[in-house]
């Protein structure tokens, strides 16, 4: 069973200035939720109740958006409201939170390593980069999905997609032979590698499921592109040594670390909730 889901937000969300000068981006909503919560509820879905996130100066809203507010609780208690919270009082009610820093953005590598202190060295977990949003509205999340390929192999997993050749620069990269339908077995990836000279177009986008060995390798990797330590890199250290799946996932992911992708969800959701409506 993989209980514990852990969460790199230590980014600074440059993208996003001013908005995420001093509110995190993970905290950014997609109507009233806040990104990271539809990660968290992802995570859910698939088993998970220990969430352990990994935080940076002015993350502070995080912490406290995962925890009991009285004032407000004591405010809205049996108004109309009240319905507007039953979905992050579930979330409160059922899972525990820990945190802890990543001092300095040295890259999402690091950010993994740092979360060692937190998921422990027994266990496997998952890994939700909260900006990239992913739905699946015929069937099981990305996580579940991956959660269950985890259990067929027991090994590390990415989840990947097809991207157009132009846009393969800015996303981890995978090269594999075919194992199943959708699952490949990974034998190289590369990080951010020039359109021309990738080895497919099918790019790691923000679901892992880690193995705990994973943070042996990142101790010794070295810092890779942009100067920063890379998953990417630890995990084609372990494909080489051992065996890495990438996962071609059933649904939908929205970049919202960009803008066009953030609107994009925006819109979906907003769709889908209009259509739903009585
Ligand atoms: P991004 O590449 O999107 O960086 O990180 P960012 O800082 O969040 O956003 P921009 O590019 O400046 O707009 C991908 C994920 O990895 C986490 C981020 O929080 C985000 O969830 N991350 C990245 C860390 O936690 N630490 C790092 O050192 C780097």
């Amino acid at each position: 069973m993989i209980q514990k889901c852990l969460f790199p937000a230590a980014g600074y969300g440059t993208r996003f200035l001013p908005a995420t000068k001093a509110m995190p981006k993970e905290m950014l909503p997609i109507l009233t939720k806040p990104l990271i919560q539809y990660g968290v509820e992802e995570a859910m879905n698939a088993g998970c109740n220990v969430m352990a996130v990994i935080t940076g100066r002015g993350k502070r809203a995080i912490t406290d958006h995962f925890d009991i507010s009285y004032e407000l609780e004591h405010q809205i208690q049996n108004s109309s409201k009240e319905v507007l919270l039953q979905e992050i009082r579930h979330i409160i009610a059922n899972c525990t939170f820990t945190y802890t820093r990543q001092n300095e953005m040295k890259g999402l590598g690091d950010a993994i390593l740092k979360g060692n202190v937190l998921v422990g060295k027994q266990d496997p977990f998952a890994v939700i980069l909260a900006d990239d949003l992913c739905v699946n509205p015929d069937g099981d999340g990305v996580l579940r999905q991956m959660i269950d390929l985890y259990n067929k192999y027991r090994c590390c997993i990415v989840a990947i997609m097809e991207v157009p050749k132009d846009e393969i620069h800015k996303y981890g990269v995978i090269e594999g032979s075919v194992l199943e339908e959708d699952v490949f077995v990974v034998s190289n990836m590369v990080e951010k590698p020039d359109n021309e000279s990738a080895p497919s177009n099918f790019a790691i986008i923000g679901r892992y499921i880690l193995t705990p060995d994973i943070f042996t390798v990142l101790q010794k990797t070295k810092p890779g592109k942009n100067g920063e330590l890379q998953i990417t890199d630890a995990l084609c250290e372990q494909a080489k040594k051992g065996m890495v799946l990438a996962y071609k996932f059933q649904g939908k992911r929205f970049d919202c670390g960009s803008v066009e992708g953030f609107v994009e969800a925006t819109n979906y959701f907003f769709e889908k909730e209009n259509a739903t409506a009585p």
